[in-house]
């Protein structure tokens, strides 16, 4: 008896193994850090062979854990942290360098290069994307020029690129499937949005040979059976781009329905069915998810830095011992002090796109507390989702009146109540906040079969929390002016 499906969440700092049954209850969940590597600053590496460490170890776990038996899986959904880019040799499986993470910034010259050559324009007519090292393009440029003969053994066919979701994937099926779904692809930098298939101009701008690259695919489908691991073969049935699961996950099927997930950045989608809408403010635009080819198109604002102030308090700072501390100590102060905290340390994203600037922190005085500054820290979380949502609304022409929040920093009280009163919207959070696993589990018990169709599963999302603005117009309006300031400032700096 099939009661069970497992979805792997791939993130950047830990990967996941949760197990939903048929009423998408939460059964079992194992986890495992990765670690990250900063080798210069602005750079962020991971070795992709502990991230498919992790993986078998964790899948492993969580069925040792509940006591879930392999034959009772009815299938296994992988969700991963996008853009992060391996390139690994066919024959020994090996990655020639380390995994570069979505957030680092080292193959930025390329980008200004084609900034200055004035492509950026065309480039993003064609995918949607703007012209950042955060995408996988520049990071494989960077591969192939700084290892030694990649570009000709990439050539001969002898190298194959892949996010995670398609490392994973190649990995669990023993190098049978190199495939990677129409979300994942669409953050490359490679496919076109309107054919769903690599461009070949984009291509040749960025000398990436074919050969390398997997087959684009649909986001629920039965892409192979894991080999090697367990007795039965188990399918792989659904692969889709983190933030895009998550919204899957809550269940935003509907056109302008919207979600904020508050991970290691910031991640607002908005759901535009079948309609590609070109930003003029800063926002991508790129593939939600694909079923029986039929593709769902998103609005994405990408803030880099979110959680990630959080955990720069615990490890850099030392001022919290534990993330979950942050909102007894925003609650603990009466307000900010003044202070306010702008934490682009690794660049400013959506809608300022610029790779450059470094962080800063305003207002401060002889009485700063580092409460203030942990307030200031979270408000920035909010702050910076409300740049993103004004531009969506911009962009799309409708007014944005509710908010479904999920990620770590959605348990935070203090920190939807002031999201709620900056953005003027109703937030919401769901009762299950592993959303983006939820997502991938959801399409792959979709493609065999596990539930029937998106109303059945629409039928399982509870709201567990409400949010409504309680701020008055003249604070809010202040603040988002103090904000504004700082922002211009490290512009400037
Ligand atoms: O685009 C990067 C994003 O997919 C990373 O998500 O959850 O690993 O921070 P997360």
């Amino acid at each position: 008896m099939k009661k069970y499906i497992m979805a792997i969440d791939q993130g950047t700092t830990s990967t996941r193994a949760i197990l939903f049954d048929h009423d998408s209850n939460m059964v079992g969940i194992a986890q495992k850090e990765i670690e990250n590597y900063y080798p210069h600053p602005g750079w962020v590496e991971q070795n992709a062979n502990d991230v498919w460490a992790s993986t078998v170890g964790v899948m492993f776990e969580v069925l040792a854990k509940t006591g879930v038996k392999e034959e009772e899986l009815a299938a296994i959904g992988i969700t991963n942290q996008r853009e992060t880019t391996v390139v690994w040799d066919k024959k020994s499986g090996q990655p020639i360098y380390f995994a570069i993470v979505w957030q680092s910034r080292q193959s930025n010259s390329y980008c200004e290069k084609f900034k200055q050559e004035g492509k950026e324009e065309w480039i993003k007519e064609k995918c949607g994307l703007l012209l950042d090292p955060y995408f996988s393009a520049s990071k494989i440029r960077w591969i192939l020029d700084h290892v030694e003969g990649a570009q000709e053994k990439a050539e001969r066919g002898e190298l194959l690129f892949g996010t995670m979701d398609s490392w994973l994937l190649w990995k669990l099926t023993q190098g049978e499937c190199h495939m990677s779904d129409v979300s994942n692809v669409s953050r490359t930098m490679l496919m076109n949005l309107d054919t769903l298939q690599y461009d070949e101009e984009l291509l040749k701008l960025w000398n990436i040979p074919k050969c390398m690259l997997p087959e684009i695919v649909d986001s629920s489908k039965i892409f192979g059976h894991v080999k090697g691991l367990f007795a039965q073969p188990i399918p792989i049935a659904s692969m889709i781009g983190d933030q895009q699961a998550a919204l899957f996950g809550q269940t935003c099927f509907e056109a302008g329905s919207v979600k904020n997930t508050y991970g290691t950045g910031c991640f607002l989608l908005m759901n535009t069915k079948n309609k590609r809408i070109h930003s003029k403010h800063g926002l991508l635009t790129c593939a939600g998810w694909s079923i029986q080819g039929e593709c769902t198109y998103v609005l994405e604002g990408s803030v880099f830095i979110a959680g990630a102030v959080i955990q720069w308090l615990r490890d850099n700072l030392q001022i919290i011992s534990d993330s979950s501390e942050s909102e007894k100590m925003a609650v603990h102060c009466e307000d900010n002090g003044g202070v306010v905290f702008v934490p682009s340390f690794t660049g400013l994203g959506a809608p300022y796109w610029k790779p450059d600037v470094k962080g800063a922190v305003f207002g401060l005085t002889r009485g700063t507390s580092k409460e203030q500054i942990v307030r200031a820290a979270l408000e920035s979380l909010a702050y910076q989702t409300n740049d993103v949502l004004c531009a969506m609304q911009e962009d799309s022409n409708m007014q944005i009146e509710k908010l479904q929040v999920d990620g770590g920093a959605s348990a935070n009280s203090f920190l939807l109540q002031f999201q709620s009163d900056i953005t003027k919207t109703q937030v919401i959070r769901p009762v299950i906040f592993e959303t983006t696993a939820l997502g991938a589990a959801y399409l792959a018990g979709l493609a065999c079969g596990f539930w029937k169709n998106q109303e059945e599963i629409r039928k399982y999302f509870q709201v567990s929390a409400c949010f409504t603005p309680k701020m008055d117009t003249q604070t809010r309006e202040t603040n988002l002016t103090k904000w504004k300031k700082a922002i211009h400032a490290v512009l400037q700096f």
